[in-house]
C-alpha cells in the first residue's frame, strides 16, 4: 500500500544514498516529502532531491515562506511514517535527549508517527558508549532500527556502521504497517478486559455503569501495535475491534470472568472493565410488570472479581497484572489499598470529580501505584496513557522474566 513517507537525510557520507532511496519509494508509488539538515545539503543538493521526490525539499524551521505553506508541525502530520537515511550520531543524540534545534530535530519530537532509523556512522561512533546508550533509550521508546551493517567504510577502516543499502530499507518500509509503532513488545502475551458488563434485571433492563470502554481499547490497541498478541474480553461498548486484536465478546460479569480463565497464559493482565460487583440472584426470565407497589427490591449477590483471581498467585499468574480503580475520595490511599487487597502489581488509579471525570471521555488524569512508588501522569489523551502504560509494562516485564522481546 502506497504511505506518505517524510524522509530525513542527515550529514554524512552515506547522504547519497538517501537519494537512491527516493527513487524506489516512487517507484513503488509512495509519496516521498524531503528534510535535508544542514550536514545533508553538504552532500546533496535540493535540486537532485526535488528532481527525484518531485517536491522542494525542506531545510530551515524558521523560513517564513516555509512555515507559512506547511510548517514542522504539519510535516510529521502529513505523513504515515518517518524514515532518517542516514542517520547520524548527531541525530540519534538529539532525537534520544529532546533537541530541537533544526527543522529535523524538532519534527522527530513533535511528532506521534512510527520512526524508522537506519544509522550511518563510522564503527568507533558507533560502538561507543554515548551512541549506544542512544540507541537503547530510542528502541526503549519505540523507535526502530535498520543496521547499521558491517563493511567497507568511507573513511577506509571496517566495522559495523555502514548505512543500509536503500532496497533493504524499502523492504523494511513495505512491511511496516503504518501505524505499527515498535516491536518492543513482539511475543508477548496480553490481556485485556474493558469496558462495562451488564447484568439483566429482566430480558429488557440492565444494572451497567458509564464505562465507554475507550481506555482499555485504547490499551490493547497500543500493545498490538507494539507487536504483542493481544486478547480483548469487552464487555458491551459500540467500540471497533482494533487492528491485530482478538476480541471476545461478554455480556455479564461472569461471562468475563469465563472467558479470561479461557485465554490460556500471558505475561501481562491488563483488567480495565468496569465490572459489576453486583449481579441478580435470579434475573426474571419476563419483563417486570409495573404494579401498585411503591417500593421494588432486587436480591442481588456479588460477582466473581477477575483482577483478584487473575492475580492469585500460583504458577499461572501473569508476571505483570495491573488493575485500574476509579475513586472518588481519597485518590491514592484507597488505590493503594486495592493494589494490596486483590494482590495485583500496578493500580492506575484516576480521581472521579469534576477535574477529572473519565467515563466517555477523550483524556484521563491517572496515578500509577506500584510497589514501591507512585506516579502522577499529567492529563493526556487516552491513546497518550495507553502508550506510556505499554511502555512501562513492557520494561518491567523484560525485568521480571528471562522473556526476550
Ligand atoms: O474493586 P473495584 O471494582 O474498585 O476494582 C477495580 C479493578 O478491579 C479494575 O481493575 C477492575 O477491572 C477490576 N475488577 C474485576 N472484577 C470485578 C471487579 C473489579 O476485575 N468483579
Amino acid at each position: 500500500m502506497a504511505k506518505r513517507i517524510l524522509l530525513i537525510i542527515t550529514g554524512g557520507i552515506a547522504a547519497y544514498k538517501g537519494l537512491a532511496l527516493i527513487r524506489l519509494l516512487k517507484k513503488e508509488g509512495h509519496n516521498v516529502n524531503v528534510v535535508l539538515t544542514e550536514g545533508a545539503l553538504k552532500f546533496v543538493t535540493p535540486l537532485s532531491v526535488q528532481a527525484l521526490a518531485g517536491t522542494e525539499p525542506h531545510t530551515a524551521l524558521f523560513s517564513p515562506t516555509e512555515e507559512s505553506r506547511i510548517g514542522h508541525i504539519a510535516l510529521s502530520r502529513d505523513a504515515d511514517m518517518i524514515v532518517v537515511y542516514p542517520a547520524t550520531a548527531n541525530i540519534l543524540a538529539k532525537m534520544h535527549h529532546g533537541f530541537a534545534d533544526d527543522l529535523a530535530s524538532t519534527i522527530l519530537l513533535a511528532t506521534d508517527k512510527p520512526i524508522l532509523v537506519a544509522p550511518a556512522m563510522n564503527h568507533r561512533m558507533w560502538n561507543h558508549p554515548a551512541t549506544q546508550q542512544n540507541v537503547d533509550a530510542l528502541t526503549a521508546r519505540g523507535v526502530r532500527f535498520v543496521g547499521p551493517e558491517e563493511g567497507d567504510m568511507a573513511c577506509g577502516e571496517y566495522g559495523p556502521g555502514r548505512a543500509v543499502e536503500p532496497e533493504e530499507l524499502v523492504q523494511t518500509i513495505r512491511e511496516t504497517r503504518a501505524d505499527k509503532i515498535s516491536d518492543i513488545a513482539s511475543g508477548l502475551r496480553v490481556l485485556v478486559t474493558a469496558g462495562p458488563t451488564h447484568e439483566a434485571i429482566d430480558p429488557v433492563r440492565y444494572i451497567a455503569n458509564r464505562s465507554s470502554g475507550k481506555q482499555g481499547y485504547a490499551i490493547a490497541a497500543a500493545f498490538a501495535q507494539c507487536g504483542a498478541h493481544v486478547t480483548l474480553v469487552s464487555g458491551p461498548t459500540s467500540l471497533p475491534a482494533p487492528e491485530d486484536v482478538a476480541r471476545i465478546h461478554v455480556t455479564t460479569a461472569e461471562e468475563m470472568f469465563y472467558a479470561c480463565q479461557h485465554v490460556g497464559p500471558v505475561e501481562i493482565a491488563v483488567c480495565v472493565a468496569a465490572v459489576a460487583d453486583w449481579r441478580l440472584e435470579t434475573p426474571s426470565a419476563h419483563k417486570l410488570k409495573k404494579g401498585e407497589e411503591e417500593r421494588l427490591q432486587l436480591a442481588l449477590v456479588r460477582n466473581p472479581d477477575i483482577l483478584a483471581s487473575i492475580s492469585q498467585p500460583g504458577p499461572t499468574r501473569p508476571p505483570l497484572v495491573i488493575g485500574f480503580a476509579a475513586e472518588t475520595d481519597d485518590v491514592q490511599e484507597n488505590a493503594a489499598q486495592k493494589r494490596t487487597r486483590k494482590n495485583c502489581d500496578w493500580i492506575v488509579a484516576n480521581g472521579v470529580d469534576a477535574q477529572n471525570a473519565p467515563f466517555g471521555q477523550d483524556d484521563n488524569t491517572v496515578m500509577i501505584i506500584d510497589e514501591t512508588s507512585t506516579e502522577t501522569w499529567p492529563h493526556l489523551p487516552k491513546e497518550e496513557v495507553a502508550a506510556r502504560l505499554v511502555q512501562r509494562a513492557v520494561q518491567a516485564v523484560r525485568a521480571r522474566t528471562s522473556h526476550s522481546v
